[in-house]
Order: C-alpha cells, then sequence, then structure tokens
C-alpha cells in the first residue's frame, strides 16, 4: 500500500486511546461497509463464501457490542446494488447465507429487543428471502432497544431516486404540489424514513471511499476508514473506531461555540 493512500486514513493508535469514557459523544447511528471478506478467505487460500461466513460470524458479535454500547441504530451493507454483477456463485452463496441468517437468529434478536428491518430494491430478490424478511420485520416491530437496518440490494443512488419517482407519481396525480417538495419531503420518499442520518460511518477492507451507500444520510456523518479486514473486525476495533469519534467536532456547517469572532 501506498504513503499516499495510507494519509486518508487514521494514524494508528494504542488500543487503550481508542477508550471512551462516560460521558465521550457516543455515535447513537453507526453505519458499516463490510468490506474485505473475499481477500480474508483469499490469504486462508479459501473460497471467497467462507469469507462471507466469517463476516457473518462478526455481524452476531457486532449486535451484542452494539447493544452493550449504547448504540441505538446500526446499519449494515450486506448486498449491493452493484454486487449483482459478481459471479454467480457468489451472488446464490450470499443469497442463501441471508436465508439462513435469518432464519437461525430472528428468535435471538428478538429475544434481545432487535427491530430489524431492510431496506434495497427487494424485487430483485427470492420470494422465500422476501417473505422471511417480511416475517422478521413484522416478528420484531415491536422492539426498540437496538434497530438494526440491513441494506440489501441497496444503493443510495437508487434510493434518492426511488424517493424522486415517487414524489413525481404523487405531484402528477394531484396528491401532492410539486413547490412543496423540500428536504423533508424527499427524506418522508426514502427506503427509512423514520431512522436518524448515522453519526459514524465505518468501513473496513482498506478502501476510502462511500461506494453508493446511503448517499443522502451520510451529508454529515463523520468517516473512518480501517484496513482491518471485516471478518478480523472484533471489540477493540469498533472501540477504536469509537474512540476517534469521540474526538471528532461535529460543526455541521456552523462554527465551533466561542469562535464566533475569530
Ligand atoms: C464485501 O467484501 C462484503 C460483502 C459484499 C458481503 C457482506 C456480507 C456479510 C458480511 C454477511 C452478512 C450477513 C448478514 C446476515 C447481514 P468483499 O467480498 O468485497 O471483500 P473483498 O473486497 O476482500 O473482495
Amino acid at each position: 500500500m501506498s504513503n499516499v493512500r495510507r494519509l486518508y486514513r487514521e494514524p494508528a493508535i494504542a488500543s487503550h486511546e481508542g477508550a471512551t469514557t462516560a460521558d465521550s459523544p457516543k455515535p447513537k447511528h453507526v453505519a458499516i461497509v463490510m468490506d474485505g471478506n473475499g481477500r480474508w478467505a483469499a490469504g486462508r487460500r479459501l473460497p471467497r463464501h467462507v469469507g462471507h461466513r466469517a463476516g457473518y460470524r462478526v455481524v452476531r458479535n457486532l449486535v451484542r457490542l452494539a447493544i452493550e454500547r449504547d448504540i441505538r441504530h446500526l446499519t449494515l451493507f450486506a448486498f449491493s446494488s452493484e454486487n449483482w454483477k459478481r459471479p454467480e456463485i457468489e451472488v446464490s452463496a450470499l443469497m442463501k447465507l441471508f436465508l439462513q441468517a435469518l432464519r437461525r437468529e430472528v428468535n435471538d434478536l428478538d429475544d434481545n429487543g432487535v427491530k430489524l428491518d431492510f431496506l434495497g430494491a427487494r424485487e430483485r430478490l427470492s420470494a422465500p428471502l422476501r417473505k422471511l424478511m417480511e416475517e422478521t420485520e413484522t416478528r420484531t416491530a415491536g422492539n426498540d432497544r437496538l434497530r438494526l437496518h440491513v441494506a440489501v440490494s441497496f444503493g443510495g443512488r437508487w434510493d434518492i431516486v426511488s424517493a424522486a419517482r415517487r414524489l413525481s407519481e404523487a405531484a402528477a396525480a394531484g396528491r401532492m404540489d410539486p413547490a412543496s417538495v423540500d428536504e423533508a419531503a424527499l427524506r418522508r420518499a426514502m427506503s427509512l424514513p423514520d431512522m436518524p442520518d448515522p453519526d459514524l460511518l465505518i468501513r473496513t477492507g482498506g478502501e476510502c471511499r462511500i461506494s453508493n451507500f446511503l448517499l443522502w444520510n451520510l451529508a454529515y456523518t463523520e468517516l473512518y476508514f480501517t484496513d482491518v479486514l471485516w471478518p478480523d473486525f472484533d471489540a477493540a476495533q469498533l472501540d477504536a473506531a469509537l474512540g476517534i469519534f469521540s474526538r471528532r467536532h461535529r460543526r455541521f456547517g456552523t462554527v465551533t461555540a466561542g469562535a464566533e469572532h475569530a
């Protein structure tokens, strides 16, 4: 990896530096691009689907960690609009993994107060997977300890275009005045209208880009990139990211209090 690419990453920190205290700013919503499963598997001379299975085990652990750390929303990029272009064998392995994971996890998620929902173009998914998604959403709808949003067949551009189409259709049908289209109206027409914007985006696997994830919602999100491959992401990695977040100064386009006359 070149030094130039390194410049864009967080400096290495000792594990104790990532620690947060009770009054450190904490993200209420963490979004994650779980990258690096394929390279993790390749490094062990294993097929890519083994990397995805290892990645799923990390997701199970992460849900528990998120609850322990009082994260209220966790959004995971499990399969992008572009991932459909991967070899058929990998796409089917991932779809099979999603089905198995949902069947296996629904009881535990429900028992732990997790409300699960999905964002993405569901019409592209198989009927059994769609049915299981709907059943899981219904079953966990009353929970509020952690809201787990899983993006499957999702793209940020798809979400914005779908919302724009919904508004255009409403305007064409006379149900809404085109002049009333504003940020709030667009947000209401998007995948998860009641989801607050992520405070922190974590991307593993060494790439420093958004890759068509939540384009609208990430406008003021703090970005954290790490070289760690997703199957190696553990509690220490999460705490390092939370520690970095706690030291960021979020201004949302305004100035820091007290700096108005500087
Ligand atoms: C990107 O790594 C990862 C994916 C496209 C799949 C992510 C899915 C999981 C972690 C399983 C999650 C399961 C549930 C139930 C949410 P990559 O394949 O692009 O890795 P590479 O960049 O090393 O090739």
